[in-house]
């Protein structure tokens, strides 16, 4: 099966907070390839910690996240993150004085992984994200926050993980470029069975999920049922519709009783 990422039971407080202070309370999910997937909830929701707890940045000790059937807990978290799963921040977390390609080189060089022509595997990943060779040999610096933003993705793919994490990847992007990034996370799913899971405040990106989630502070995750969101609007379209077939027919009536009048005084005149 398609499952890869398994969340159970998963609760979380940090570690100055009061005893019953939870962050994270009895998260439940297990999240499949091939799908993008998008967390929204208010601020201080929770929504970075439980992707800290996903990548294994910080140690989930109540309830349980397993990686392919293994519990994180009993693996290297090191390797998980420098080769199971990728990671897109906000802030791209790119070193800005190295050119993208050569960010890219190292995340490889990071994760160990055995690619003959790293140089060509780097330029191939930002072609992959819309990117050309000269915008690869710039320095990050110089390029500007949906380029980053791509070269961040890019870097995310270079040791070919099956999950990836993005903490609000196009809070600071135009809707265009938003549109762009999220067709990258789409395709990256769709067509390379990729996990996408994204942390989000946009509707847009939400919309563009093939589920979503709320996180709500304490409480838990719900589901959002997509389908009946769909039916929603669909009944409210249909609505629509149907209100604005009745305001046809009354001005129809009204037309035909205007110009009914019109014949009876004319024939009356007569
Ligand atoms: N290192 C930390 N130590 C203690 N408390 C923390 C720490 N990091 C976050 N918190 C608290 O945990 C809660 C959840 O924070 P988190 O960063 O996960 O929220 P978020 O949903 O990502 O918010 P935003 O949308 O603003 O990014 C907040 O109340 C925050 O203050
Ligand atoms: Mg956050």
């Amino acid at each position: 099966m398609g499952k890869i990422l398994k969340l159970d039971n998963v609760c979380y407080r940090y570690k100055d907070a009061k005893p019953d202070e939870y962050v994270l309370k009895n998260i439940s999910y297990e999240f499949e390839k091939g799908k993008v997937y998008a967390i929204c909830g208010k601020s201080g929701s929770g929504k970075t910690t439980l992707l800290s707890l996903i990548s294994g940045l910080e140690k989930c000790e109540e309830g349980k996240i397993t990686y392919d059937s293994k519990s994180l807990n009993e693996m290297d978290l090191d390797k998980y993150r420098n080769t199971c799963i990728g990671i897109v921040f906000q802030s791209f977390n790119l070193l800005p004085h190295l050119t993208a390609i050569e960010n890219i080189i190292l995340s490889m060089d990071i994760s160990n992984i055995k690619v003959e022509n790293k140089r060509k595997r780097a330029i191939e990943l930002l072609e992959s994200v819309g990117l050309n060779e000269d915008k690869g040999n710039r320095r990050v610096l110089k390029l500007s926050g949906g380029e980053q933003q791509r070269v961040a993705i890019a870097r995310s793919l270079s040791y070919n993980p099956q999950v990836i994490l993005a903490d609000e990847p196009t809070g600071n992007l135009d809707h265009d470029t938003e549109n762009e990034i999220l067709n990258i996370f789409r395709e990256l799913a769709h067509k390379q069975n990729k996990c996408i899971i994204i942390v989000t405040h946009s509707q847009n990106v939400a919309d563009n999920a093939d589920e979503v989630f709320e996180l709500c502070k304490g409480k838990g995750m719900k589901k959002e049922d997509k389908q009946e969101e769909k039916n929603n609007n669909n009944d409210g379209k249909e609505a629509k519709k149907d209100k604005e077939k009745v305001k046809e027919v009354k001005k129809e009536n009204n037309n035909n009783k205007q110009q009914n009048n019109k014949k009876s005084n004319s024939k009356k005149k007569k």
